[in-house]
């Protein structure tokens, strides 16, 4: 049930060594190309990463609350292609990276976003520039995110929802 699987999504950043499967990373690829886009544009690309190495440098490239990446079993990188929908690639982009969230969690896989966007690299450049450099993607991309994937280490804690109180408007608001 879609409801429990909402239930059970959590931000995970701690994982076990079981490598994961190439039809698992490929369930997940394939959720993403279900997803919506505006305009039915196909302007959402991944970048796949995997491999202890490549996930520590990557996991270099903001100063930050990217650690969880170095951790991790694979990666995946949200591309969205600038040129191809120059208004709504990072919303499409949005819309891709929660169908991996949400499709990892159904395989019992745990899995963190980690934002580029409006993050910074130890020299406190963009870390998206140094992003685009680590992986090789040309300028027109914008990355959204960077999801990191792994087995958790422990079994999540089911999500406690956030307040509503005042945050929904039946209509009107007070
Ligand atoms: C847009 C967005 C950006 C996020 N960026 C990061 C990040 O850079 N590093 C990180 O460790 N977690 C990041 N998170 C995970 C949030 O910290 C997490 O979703 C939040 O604390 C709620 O916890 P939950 O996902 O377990 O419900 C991000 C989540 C979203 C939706």
């Amino acid at each position: 049930m879609f409801t429990d699987l909402i239930k059970k999504r959590r931000s995970v950043r701690s994982y076990s060594d079981k490598p994961i499967a190439r039809e698992t990373l490929q369930a997940i690829v394939d959720a993403v190309f279900h997803a919506p886009t505006a305009k039915n544009l196909n302007d959402v690309e991944l970048f796949i990463v995997e491999g202890k190495e490549k996930l520590e440098e990557l996991s270099t490239f903001r100063k930050n609350y990217a650690g969880h990446i170095a951790r991790g079993q694979a990666a995946i990188a949200v591309l969205s292609d600038t040129e191809a929908s120059p208004g709504n690639n990072r919303q499409d982009a949005c819309i891709a990276a929660t169908y991996i969230l949400l499709q990892a969690a159904d395989l019992g896989l745990g899995a963190c976003w980690t934002n580029v966007n409006s993050a910074f690299d130890e020299n406190d450049q963009p870390a998206t520039i140094k992003l685009h450099k680590i992986l090789g993607v040309p300028d027109k991309y914008n990355i959204e995110t960077v999801i990191s994937l792994g087995y958790p280490l422990n079994e999540p804690k089911p999500k406690v929802p956030r307040d509503m109180e005042g945050k929904v408007h039946w209509g009107k608001m007070e």
